[in-house]
């Protein structure tokens, strides 16, 4: 009965209710109150609201706005990605009782209002409150209130300082992004009393310290990610008490210690990612069965590789590479859901094992390089036919390429190089099936026969790369025919006869170095607008040097040494080609007003074929290291699609495929006026480039606003491999826009493609130090104050990029070339981002050393192969040379260190008449600087001064 009763009154409330209330609902009206909060908001915000509240006096149909079904609240309010700037109008939102979801995400605010956190802590509804892509700036206000706040994203915006308890009141908080900030000091604890937290994303911030264990009693947390910060000490083994935890990032901190036998056992997780730490000891073996991903990459890991890791059913992902785990590849069988398998330079050794392939049919990236494998490559490789990727380079394979390869038909990248295969390139294995291959790369083996004109079918092949083997012949003639070729590397083989017709696409380079190819010089080679470097040294071409090849747009090398049947008059090249003739019988046309070319007749001697040599030895090594990681960055395009969809090929590569692109400044006007797009069309004409560096080729860009824009391309040559992964170079590049110093050029957006990287900087009409000083028409008048103050500034940037405290950062190829000029007295020392980028760890000092401008290698570089703060203190003192003498680095053909030195005994000879005649004061002032030059390039690096004083050194000359 008491039921029935208790029936009917409910019944009696529903009916009341809806009597009361249905004829609002009928009008749909929301209150007076509501709808006068939201036109005060219009009249806040006025043009740059997402509506037209004009055309609506129904708040409730304005973009941007959602209300209740009943149409009488406002629930959710999104000003997502308005230019918003002034935070005024937010405590106007916080009248909104009844709100549930506020988005300011994408805008330009810079802080919080006091008024919005005490008043929208009252909101009894507001669910989630989504901050993110803005520019606040301060530390994480304390959130009093907020009872049923349970999305907190405050992701990408410039907060700083530590966290404490500023989250703990709040008792519903289920996911928190704190990601991309400022936040340091230790982890934060207190993230809400009730602990229900389930996602934690404190990614990319500066935490540090150890893992607090407190964390873990966050027991309903099913994600963490503490990637890109600077957490030290070890995984504490209590983390196994997260019982529901699916994913955990830690990857690039300073973790050590071993990876907790317990970990890879939390049978929830499905994604565990550690890579770039100090972890060492074994690999656990004992894993859950449902992990999807893994990735251990890059750190002291070592001892054999669990067979279970790689059987695992789910595992789809696996990246161990850059460890040194050691032993045999004893498996049983690779998962059959295995995508991708990364053991890349690791200590393996003995056969790769044959039947573990047997079921991998979704394997698509294999990458086993840098090991100590042995033995030929197993044919059942051939029946993983959704490989895309191959890499087994630098190993000690064998044996002749299997026939069972050409059976790959989606292979886009095969990487062989530094192996022992034998054999020729065609029988019985056919090149020709793989219609999709990007790249291949067969350099040093010992292949031998002739290039197969199937090479010429690959329409989608751009890397080619065949040097130092022993192969003859000659080059096919139909290679004229490829579309796609940027990048023909035959350097190091017995090849003859004449050049065909080469493709129009070449774009990176073509090395035909140290063949055995005669005949004359093709005057068609001209017509390859795009290309960057031509290397015909050692070889026996003969006659003379076409006059076209000045007109190629693109060139900035030419190399021609060692053909010593070459004569007649070089041609007229612009400032931007550097010649190398040396070893054959061409002589300089005459000199005229122009512009000089940058000529190296006997600059390098003798000593160039060594370098070379060394070069070759060393970016071998180097190379191989730089290549990995650029195919991070050519591959994990791909990669990133792997797990929704297959690979894309065949795609049209005119226009760069722009991978990812990001504004990095925070100047309102700069972020307004980059357009990605112009920049990219910008680089896409070769008549926008307006200066060359060793390593980069600067577009000038103009944006639809107007305004102009440097769009600066590392150049992807194997000198300068982007080698790096795409979140690596974007997370230098963050760090490097935050420097701030008026004497450094630091990027405002960079857009990554899939095979280079770009940086957009304010533009600079004066163009470089180098232009202005040697071939701009105000080179000889350049006064003495302006020179004065160019050292000075140079001085300043490089002494503050060496001082960076938590590592200074050095510049790869310091030259005039890569000081650029704001003004005449101001400079700013550019491609600084060359360091971060080029070479994110390792080797590629060694890159630098070989490759930097002549002139400016300091002489120890031939033995240390890195660069140094002395190094750049020795280039520094090079830069003063040429403001005190007029002349280029390379000067009568010879360094201008050593022709200074030559000539020390008359300093009046040194030093630019043109300045030094204009007072003795300023011939006094120039004798001075003239010996702090002479110190910063004293030939022991020791005895070199820092920056730093030698910026106290140029002030007390003054
Ligand atoms: C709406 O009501 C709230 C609370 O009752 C009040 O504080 C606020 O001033 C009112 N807003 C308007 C625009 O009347
Ligand atoms: C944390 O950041 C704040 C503000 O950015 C700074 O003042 C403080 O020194 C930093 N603390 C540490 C430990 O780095
Ligand atoms: C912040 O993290 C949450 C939880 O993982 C995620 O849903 C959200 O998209 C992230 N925010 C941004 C701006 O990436
Ligand atoms: C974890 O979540 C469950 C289900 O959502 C909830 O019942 C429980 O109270 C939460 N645990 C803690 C420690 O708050």
């Amino acid at each position: 009965m008491a039921r029935y009763e208790y029936m009917y009154t409910s019944f009696l409330c529903v009916f009341l209710l809806c009597c009361c209330y249905c004829p609002i609902m009928v009008m749909s009206q929301l209150s007076q109150n509501q709808t006068s909060t939201m036109a005060n908001l219009s009249k806040l915000l006025g043009t740059s609201a997402p509506w037209n509240s004009g055309n609506h006096s129904n708040p409730c149909s304005w973009n941007g706005v959602t209300c209740d079904s009943t149409k009488s609240h406002v629930i959710m309010i999104s000003l997502s990605g308005n230019s918003l700037s002034s935070s005024g109008f937010l405590p106007v939102l916080c009248q909104l009782e009844t709100l549930q979801h506020l988005d300011v995400s994408n805008n330009s605010l810079t802080s919080i209002p006091a008024e919005f956190i005490t008043e929208c802590g009252r909101i009894k509804y507001l669910k989630l409150l989504n901050f993110s892509r803005n520019f606040l700036s301060g530390s994480l206000p304390t959130f009093l209130g907020f009872d049923a706040l349970e999305y907190l994203d405050m992701s990408f915006n410039v907060l700083g300082s530590s966290i404490d308890i500023q989250l703990d009141e709040m008792i519903r908080l289920k996911s928190l992004n704190l990601t991309h900030n400022n936040f340091n000091g230790t982890l934060p604890t207190k993230l809400g009393k009730s602990m229900v937290l389930e996602q934690l994303v404190l990614s990319n911030n500066q935490f540090q310290g150890e893992i607090p264990e407190e964390l873990f009693s966050y027991e309903n947390l099913t994600l963490i990610d503490l990637g890109g910060n600077t957490l030290s000490g070890a995984i504490p083994t209590h983390i196994v008490q997260l019982s529901k935890l699916q994913t955990l990032i830690l990857s690039s901190n300073n973790l050590s210690g071993p990876i907790p036998i317990s970990i890879l056992n939390i049978t929830t997780l499905v994604r565990f990612a550690a890579n770039l730490n100090r972890f060492s000891g074994s690999l656990p073996s004992d894993i859950s069965n449902n992990l999807i991903s893994l990735d251990l990459s890059g750190n002291s890991l070592s001892g054999p590789i669990p067979k279970n890791i790689l059987s695992s059913p789910k595992m789809e992902v696996v990246d161990l590479s850059n460890n040194t785990l050691s032993g045999t590849l004893l498996l049983t069988s690779i998962s059959p859901s295995m995508i991708r398998l990364r053991l890349g330079n690791n200590l393996l050794k003995g056969d790769i094992p044959s039947d573990a392939f047997a079921k991998a049919q979704n394997l698509t990236y294999l990458e086993l390089e840098s090991n100590a494998l042995t033995g030929a490559i197993p044919a059942i490789l051939g029946s993983c036919l959704n490989l895309a990727l191959l890499d087994l380079s630098q190993n000690h394979l064998s044996g002749t390429l299997p026939p069972e390869l050409g059976n790959l038909s989606n292979l886009q990248v095969l990487k062989l190089q530094m192996n022992k295969f034998y054999g020729t390139i065609t029988t019985p294995f056919q090149i020709g099936q793989l219609q999709k291959l990007l790249t291949l790369n067969l350099s040093q083996n010992s292949l031998t026969g002739s290039i197969p004109s199937q090479i010429s079918s690959l329409s989608n092949l751009k890397f080619l790369n065949l040097q130092m083997n022993n192969l003859s012949g000659s080059i096919p003639p139909s290679i004229g025919i490829s579309t796609s070729l940027l990048d023909l590397q035959l350097g190091g083989n017995q090849l003859s006869g004449a050049i065909p017709s080469m493709p129009m696409s070449l774009q990176v380079a073509v090395n035909l170095s140290n063949n055995n190819f005669s005949g004359s010089i093709p005057s068609s080679l001209s017509s390859l607008d795009n290309l960057e470097i031509l290397d015909l040294s050692y070889n026996k071409f003969s006659g003379g040097v076409p006059d076209d090849l000045a007109g190629m747009k693109s060139l900035t090398e030419l190399l021609l040494t060692n053909n010593n049947q070459l004569s007649g008059v070089l041609p007229k090249f612009t400032h931007f080609v550097q010649v190398e003739y040396n070893g054959t019988s061409l002589v300089l046309p005459p000199a005229s007003d122009n512009p000089t070319p940058s000529y190296y007749p006997g600059s390098r001697k003798k000593g160039s074929s060594v370098v070379v040599a060394i070069l070759v030895a060393i970016a071998a090594a180097v190379f191989l290291v730089g290549l990995v990681t650029l195919l991070l960055v050519l591959v994990s395009r791909h990669y990133s699609k792997v797990n929704d969809e297959n690979i894309h090929s065949g795609e049209d590569h005119r226009l760069p495929q722009v991978v990812q692109s990001h504004l990095l400044t925070l100047n309102g006007l700069h972020r307004s006026n980059i357009d990605f797009s112009k920049a990219m069309e910008a680089v896409a004409e070769t008549s926008n480039v307006t200066l060359k560096t060793r390593f980069s080729t600067y577009y000038k860009a103009i944006m639809p606003s107007g305004s102009i824009y440097f769009v600066k391309k590392m150049n992807s040559t194997e000198r300068a491999l982007p080698a790096s992964s795409h979140v690596r170079i974007g997370k230098e590049m963050e760090a490097l826009a935050k420097l701030n110093n008026s004497n450094v050029m630091t990027p405002l957006a960079y857009v990554l493609s899939s095979d280079a990287a770009y940086t957009l900087y304010e533009f600079v009409s004066n163009g470089s130090l180098f232009d202005v000083l040697h071939h701009g028409s105000m080179g000889n008048s350049l006064d003495w104050a302006s020179r004065y103050s160019i050292a000075v500034g140079v001085a300043q940037g490089l002494s503050f990029l060496h001082g960076i405290t938590s590592s200074p950062l050095l510049l790869l190829d310091l030259s005039s070339k890569s000081i650029m000029l704001k003004s005449l007295k101001e400079p700013l020392v550019g491609d600084i981002e060359h360091y971060k980028v080029i070479d994110p760890s390792k080797s590629t000092g060694n890159f630098s050393a070989l490759a930097g401008s002549v002139g400016y290698v300091p002489p120890e570089y031939a033995y240390t192969m890195t660069v140094t703060v002395a190094g750049n203190v020795y280039s520094f003192g090079v830069i003063l040379l040429e403001l005190l003498t007029g002349k280029p680095a390379v000067t009568e053909g010879t360094e201008l260190v050593k022709w200074v030195l030559h000539n020390s005994m008359n300093k009046d000879y040194i030093l630019d008449s043109n300045v030094s005649k204009t007072s003795q004061a300023v011939r006094n002032q120039m004798l001075a600087i003239l010996q702090i030059a002479l110190v910063c390039v004293s030939t022991s690096p020791e005895t070199r001064p820092k920056m730093k004083s030698v910026l106290r050194m140029l002030l007390n000359a003054r």
